[in-house]
């Protein structure tokens, strides 16, 4: 979001509805797909048709980059989007600083790609993506001869100088990150030789698929311990390729959510991306007696999707383990919302990543229900959250810290509690799902602007 000190914090209230939420939806495109299809299109040859593509703030900000780096990146439509590639290292040195707002995937898939294009640029963002570390990329795109003067901890804004003769490697990746590994892979394009990146836990591997789609020469295999290496060759011919957004699971995950835990309520969210590597928080609502039903399953642009249909019902406590935690990183403030609706203690584990996230997640959603009446615990990098069997209390306002899935989890809570609960501040929304509101209120949801 930008830091526009003119524009002020539009609070927005959620009330429990009068009627059950019914009815069918189409969540916005998948933002990770999204970044990457515009990212690949300007670094292939030819011209990439991409539908379905998120029109959320973080996702033109990327359009706004590789623009101002000379790719040809144009808007034809709702969703519909052409990007006329330059070929790999073929981007030019952009004229200003970069301003990538809230996205911490444009910022840190972008420095990958620039770490091997020889010139320098200048990276910042809004006061949420100036305080998130960028030396979990930094690190590994030195190691191609990038140089990069950064804030302390290597936070932006940044001056990244790209490798004029990069040297591939092998990077085991310390933290399972999806945008550390593809920011190795985007780095590894423009490289001589192949690029490997280990990782000893799978993350969201649409960088791998889309490579793929576009021509490079990638390679997927098992590596010691149950790990995975992902090697790339350097220097493919990247041939623009037709890219047909998904629904985002991250997105469908609030009035899925939301239809659970509002009695009476059945909601169906069509053409969801349901690539494995996005399913936990699916499985993590089933462990917990969530009636959800898989429809009209099929595969669409190289993504299996499907529509979903979720219908209220009582929810019982989990132990989500931690090993689930890359495949619905996203997920876990709208969990943790049906938690609180929830019979029983539901423990998240191996929750550390939640603490760089667009804010600290983990104390957000911690300090949030607190204030709603629920009782939650955190233990190093556990989240306990005890519900009832029933609605929470509510009646709160919840700070929002630019983080756009604590306004849409909270709002959904607001939904399923006995007094509203208020989000002080609902514009990050617009960085992923720009039309949460009206679609949430067309299924029934009781929104309210707020004092
Ligand atoms: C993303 C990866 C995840 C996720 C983010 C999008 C991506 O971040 O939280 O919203 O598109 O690669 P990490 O790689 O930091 O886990």
């Amino acid at each position: 979001m930008p830091d526009d000190v003119s524009s002020r914090p539009v609070p927005l209230a959620a009330h429990r509805p009068a009627a059950p939420l019914k009815g069918r939806a189409q969540v916005p495109g998948d933002k990770s797909i999204s970044h990457r299809a515009l990212m690949f299109g300007a670094l292939a040859v030819g011209r990439t048709e991409i539908t379905g593509l998120l029109e959320g703030e973080d996702v033109l900000a990327t359009a706004a980059a590789l623009r101002a780096m000379g790719a040809a990146v144009e808007r034809k439509g709702v969703g519909r989007w052409v990007v006329d590639g330059v070929g790999i290292g073929g981007l030019g040195e952009p004229d200003d600083v970069l301003d990538l707002g809230n996205s911490g995937t444009s910022a840190r898939l972008l420095l990958g790609i620039l770490a091997t294009h020889p010139f320098t640029a200048f990276v910042t963002g809004d006061a949420s993506l100036r305080s998130r570390p960028m030396g979990r990329v930094i690190e590994p795109l030195s190691r191609f001869g990038a140089h990069f003067t950064g804030r302390d901890g290597g936070r932006l804004p940044l001056a990244v100088t790209g490798a004029a003769s990069p040297v591939p490697l092998e990077y085991r990746l310390p933290v399972p990150s999806a945008q550390v590994k593809s920011a190795v892979l985007l780095a590894g394009l423009n490289t001589p030789g192949a690029t490997s990146v280990i990782e000893p836990q799978p993350t969201r591997d649409h960088t791998e698929r889309m490579l793929g789609h576009f021509g490079a020469k990638i390679a997927v295999e098992p590596a010691d311990g149950g790990a995975r290496r992902i090697t790339v060759e350097g220097w493919p011919e990247l041939t623009a390729a037709p890219v047909a957004v998904p629904g985002d699971p991250s997105s469908a995950a609030f009035p899925l959510v939301a239809a659970l835990i509002v009695p009476g309520s059945e909601v169906t969210i069509a053409g969801v991306g349901l690539n494995p590597s996005r399913i936990g928080l699916l499985t993590s609502l089933r462990e917990m007696g969530a009636d959800i039903a898989l429809l009209n399953e099929r595969i669409e642009g190289g993504e299996p999707v499907a529509d979903l249909r979720g219908c209220a019902g009582a929810l019982k406590a989990a132990d989500i383990p931690p090993e689930r935690a890359p495949s619905m990183i996203d997920e876990y403030p709208v969990l943790a919302t049906a938690a609180a609706c929830a019979r029983g203690t539901t423990v998240m584990r191996g929750l550390a990543e939640l603490r760089v996230k667009e804010s600290d997640r983990l104390a957000g959603i911690a300090e949030g229900l607190q204030r709603c009446g629920v009782k939650v615990i955190v233990e190093g990098d556990t989240l306990s959250v005890t519900g009832a069997g029933g609605p929470p209390q509510g009646g709160a306002t919840i700070a929002t810290r630019l983080d756009h899935r604590i306004a849409m989890a909270f709002l959904v809570l607001g939904l399923g509690a006995r007094e509203p609960v208020t989000i002080d501040d609902s514009r990050p929304i617009a960085t992923s799902f720009p039309d949460f509101v009206p679609l949430m209120r067309r299924l029934g949801a009781e929104f309210r602007e707020a004092a």
